[in-house]
C-alpha cells in the first residue's frame, strides 16, 4: 500500500533538479504544450521543468475536444509538441484523430503500469482518478452497499443521483462495465440505475455531491477529488458539505467480474503526430513521472500518482485501501461507441 506522507511542493525544484541532473543531458530548447488541464494543475510543475533542464515550456490551455480540432485544423504546421488531456476515453479519441504519434519511451514503460498507457506508446496515463460510489452518511449504512450493479437494487428506488451520459467519466465507466459484465448485462445494470435516480441527471460530478448533501438523493458515482476539493476548500460551506459524505469502494470482493475493483481513468499525455521537439517533449514527460513531479501533481488536484510507491495526500488517504480495476485503460476508449450506445438504449439521459 502507498505510504502516507505530506507533500512538501517547496522540496520540488530541488529534488527534481537532482533527479534531472542524473537522468537527462537536455540543454535547454523549447516544448510546446496543448492542455486541456487548468493552468493551475500544471504550470508550477511546468516551470519547475524549465528551472531543471533550461527548456523553455510554451502552455496553451482550452478544452478537449476544441485543442484536439485545433490540432487538426493546423496539421503539420502546428507548433503543439504534446497534448494533454484527462480521460482515456479522450486520449483515445485524439488516437483515432491520427494527431499522435506512437513514442517508445523505456523510462516511462518501466515506471507507468501497463494498463495505464496505450499499447502502441500513443499516450502515458500521468495520474490516476477513482470514480467509487459516494454516500450520504446519516441516510445510507455502507453496509448496505457493495457493488456498482447492485445500485440496480429496489432499496435505492428514487434515492440515486448520476450525472449525465454525456459525461466521458461515466461513458468510461460504462465502457469498462461492457468489459467486465458484457454489453447486454450492461445495459440491463443502466435500466435499473434510471429506474432508481430521483431526479432527471444533470450538472457536472460537484453538482451530485451537492444534491447528496441537500438530501436530493443518498448515493451517486463520482470521481473522488471532487470531493477532496470540498474536503480542502477554505470555505466553511464546502468543509460542512463534504463531511455528510463518504467514499465507498464498490466491487472489492468476490470472484470475476463482481470483485474487479473500482473504477480508474487517468489524465495523460501523448506526442502530437506534427511536432517539432521531441527530444525536449520526452524530457518532459519523463519528469512528470519523476517522483516528485507525480506526487505534486496527483497531489494538486487530489488524483492518485500513476507511479506506485508515490506518496498520497492526507485527504485522499481518509479515503481508505481499496482495489482498483486493473482493467487495460485503452479498452475504455475502444468501448466507447458501444458504451454511448447502450446508455442510449438503457434511456440514461
Ligand atoms: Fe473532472
Amino acid at each position: 500500500m502507498i505510504p502516507l506522507n505530506p507533500i512538501n511542493t517547496f522540496l520540488l525544484p530541488v529534488v527534481a533538479a537532482i533527479f534531472f541532473s542524473a537522468t537527462t543531458a537536455q540543454a535547454g530548447g523549447i516544448v510546446n504544450v496543448y492542455s486541456a488541464r487548468k493552468e493551475a494543475l500544471i504550470k508550477p510543475l511546468l516551470d519547475d521543468f524549465t528551472v531543471a533542464t533550461g527548456i523553455q515550456v510554451n502552455l496553451i490551455t482550452g478544452k478537449a475536444d476544441a485543442l484536439l480540432k485545433r490540432l487538426q485544423v493546423e496539421g503539420s504546421a502546428t507548433p503543439a509538441d504534446l497534448f494533454i488531456t484527462v480521460d482515456a476515453g479522450r486520449l483515445h479519441r485524439a488516437k483515432e484523430s491520427g494527431m499522435l504519434k506512437p513514442v517508445s519511451i523505456p523510462v516511462l514503460e518501466q515506471r507507468i503500469p501497463e494498463e495505464l498507457r496505450d499499447s502502441e506508446g500513443y499516450w502515458y496515463g500521468l495520474t490516476l482518478r477513482a470514480r467509487p460510489i459516494i454516500y450520504a452518511k446519516e441516510r445510507v449504512n455502507p453496509d448496505e452497499l457493495s457493488t456498482y450493479e447492485a445500485l440496480v437494487d429496489a432499496q435505492w428506488k428514487g434515492r440515486l443521483c448520476l450525472r449525465s451520459s454525456q459525461s466521458v467519466y461515466n461513458q468510461s465507466l460504462v465502457a469498462a462495465t461492457i468489459d467486465a459484465i458484457g454489453p447486454e448485462a450492461s445495459q440491463q445494470w443502466m435500466q435499473g440505475m434510471v429506474n432508481n435516480l430521483a431526479k432527471a441527471p444533470s450538472g457536472g460530478d460537484t453538482d451530485q455531491l451537492k444534491a447528496l448533501a441537500a438530501g436530493v438523493c443518498d448515493v451517486t458515482i463520482a470521481n473522488t477529488y471532487y470531493l477532496g476539493r470540498l474536503i480542502n476548500s477554505s470555505k466553511p460551506a464546502d468543509k460542512a458539505l463534504a463531511s455528510k459524505l463518504s467514499v465507498f469502494w464498490p466491487n472489492q470482493s468476490g470472484a470475476g467480474a463482481v470483485g474487479r475493483g473500482a473504477h480508474f481513468n487517468v489524465s495523460g499525455a501523448g506526442f502530437t503526430k506534427y511536432g517539432k521537439h521531441p527530444e525536449q517533449a520526452q524530457a518532459l514527460l519523463e519528469y512528470l513521472a519523476s517522483g516528485p513531479a507525480q506526487a505534486w501533481y496527483a497531489d494538486i488536484n487530489n488524483e492518485y500518482p500513476v507511479v506506485q510507491g508515490v506518496a498520497i495526500s492526507p485527504a485522499l488517504e481518509g479515503f481508505g485501501r481499496y482495489k482498483m480495476d486493473s482493467i487495460a485503460l485503452e479498452i475504455l476508449g475502444q468501448n466507447n461507441r458501444q458504451a454511448v450506445q447502450l446508455m442510449d438504449r438503457a434511456g440514461w439521459k
